[in-house]
């Protein structure tokens, strides 16, 4: 049996979904977003301190997924009644921009394995399209970490959990963890899938009419890989 965890994440305001957790709010966190969000910071210190954001989504990720009872016996010879994780994992990056969280899933979960999501707008429909996806074989028997750093109007991230759920993956066996949400994308993203449980660093004010998210930090792809 799974035991009960406790995450160190909250999720008020009221105004957020049930299943919508932010890491807390410390004077060190805003620190890192106020780096991350100011225009005039480098591109060598926006990945700095972005990668360690993302280390600290992906280990709270962690902390909402299962564990079970597991014994072990220490070097004192002593047994220790502890835990240890009940199931598999895996990340899955909607490209491009969810790329720059890999690393960062990767320091915390040696040789995890990652997938590849890539939708964009169908200039047609203009709604999102899968143009490509890779993915673990047995991933419908995975924990799936889902990661895309900015949650806007959701469009992406409703399409991409649409491939997963097509791939078997149950909907309350997703995280999707990102840097910073809009609150329009949150409630339509979460109306959509209610169990599935979303890590964010910040809640932000909402969108501009580029759909942009504001305040934010402009074109993540950009800031991160363009000098
Ligand atoms: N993607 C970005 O990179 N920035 C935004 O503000 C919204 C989507």
């Amino acid at each position: 049996m799974p035991l009960e965890h406790a995450p160190t994440s909250q999720n008020t305001p009221a105004s957020v979904p049930p299943s919508v957790f932010t890491l807390p709010h410390t004077a060190q966190l805003e620190a890192l977003y106020t780096i991350i969000r100011d225009k005039t910071t480098s591109r060598g210190d926006f990945l700095f301190y972005s990668d360690r954001i993302i280390r600290l989504l992906v280990e709270e990720g962690l902390n909402h997924l299962p564990v079970v009872p597991k014994t072990v016996e220490t070097p004192t010879g002593v047994t220790y009644e502890g835990v240890g994780f009940e199931g598999h994992i895996c990340g899955v990056s909607i490209l491009r921009a969810g790329e720059a969280m890999e690393a960062g899933l990767r320091e915390v979960c040696r040789s995890v394995r990652i997938g590849k999501i890539l939708i964009q707008r169908d200039e047609e429909t203009a709604q999102p399209k899968l143009f490509y996806s890779k993915l673990p074989q047995d991933i419908a028997h995975r924990y799936v970490l889902l990661l895309d750093p900015m949650l806007a109007t959701g469009g992406s991230a409703i399409k991409a959990v649409e491939v997963l759920m097509e791939h078997g993956v149950p909907e309350d066996r997703i995280i999707f963890i990102n840097l910073i949400s809009s609150p329009e994308g949150l409630k339509t993203f979460s109306a959509k899938y209610p169990a599935l449980r979303v890590i964010t660093g910040w809640i932000d004010q909402g969108l501009n009419e580029k759909a942009y998210i504001v305040p934010g930090l402009g074109d993540f792809g950009e800031r991160r890989y363009c000098e």
